[in-house]
């Protein structure tokens, strides 16, 4: 086995397999410890968590071609629709012992499981919260480099826009994930995925890239913007 940087992200690893097959994989932040069920593969004394596309709209996004990764080690993360940590225990790998992930989730079975997993990993934060009202964990979360957005809410544009109003740095990124069908099942995704990104433009945001998910996640988008 061998392990080789993915393109020139930094914190996210291709693994290569003796038959030559590749996986993107992070650093285990919280070595001996799964999320999901995920393979741990150790090369080296490192051990790395195979991240799984089928599994995380950002792996998709990376695979599928996304050119910037804005989450760096040391990245500062709010991460709405958090769920029970799949991709974001991956945030946390990338971004080490000097970054954190907030991680905002309103459903209390899944912050459940979250909280679990924040025991393991210092640089993750669950909080227990509607993304809709950014006031109510004003004092948990600092200025942030990224807003991560992933709650399949017909309003998910504006949630992510008055999150970043209020946590995101000046020149930071935003990632919209876009479920088509949880904004309008009537109209073709291109159509929504074109609308959403209008949201964010007459917020203030310049669109970088937008990426399509098929068919590693049918009707899904990640959208990548600046402040
Ligand atoms: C598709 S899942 C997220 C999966 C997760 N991002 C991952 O990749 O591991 C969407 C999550 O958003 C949460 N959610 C939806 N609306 C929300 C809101 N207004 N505030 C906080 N969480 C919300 C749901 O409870 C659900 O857990």
């Amino acid at each position: 086995m061998n392990v080789k940087p993915y393109k020139s992200f930094k914190g996210i690893f291709n693994i290569i397999f003796p038959d030559g097959s590749r996986k993107i994989a992070t650093k285990n932040f919280a070595p001996g410890n799964k999320v999901y069920g995920e393979d741990l593969i150790t090369v080296k004394n490192i051990e790395y968590r195979l991240w799984e596309p089928s599994r995380s709209k950002l792996a998709a996004a990376i695979v599928k071609g996304l050119k910037t990764v804005p989450i760096v080690p040391g990245s500062k993360v709010l991460y709405l629709g958090a769920a029970s940590g799949t991709t974001p225990s991956h945030v946390s790998d990338i971004i080490g012992e000097k970054g954190m992930v907030f991680c905002v989730e309103f459903s209390a079975r899944s912050t459940r499981d979250l909280v679990f997993l924040c025991e393991k990993r210092s640089n993750m934060l669950p909080i227990l919260d509607d993304a809709r009202y950014p006031a109510n964990y004003h004092f948990l979360v600092d200025t942030v480099d990224v807003v991560y957005c992933d709650v399949a809410q017909p309003d998910q544009a504006k949630i992510i826009a008055d999150n970043a109003k209020t946590f995101l740095k000046k020149g930071g990124h935003v990632l919209l994930a876009i479920k088509a069908r949880s904004i309008d099942s009537s109209k073709k995704p291109s159509v929504i995925y074109k609308q959403q990104m209008t949201v964010l433009e007459d917020e203030g945001f310049e669109i970088l890239e937008a990426i399509d998910l098929h068919p590693l996640e049918k009707d899904h988008a990640m959208i990548l913007g600046k402040s």
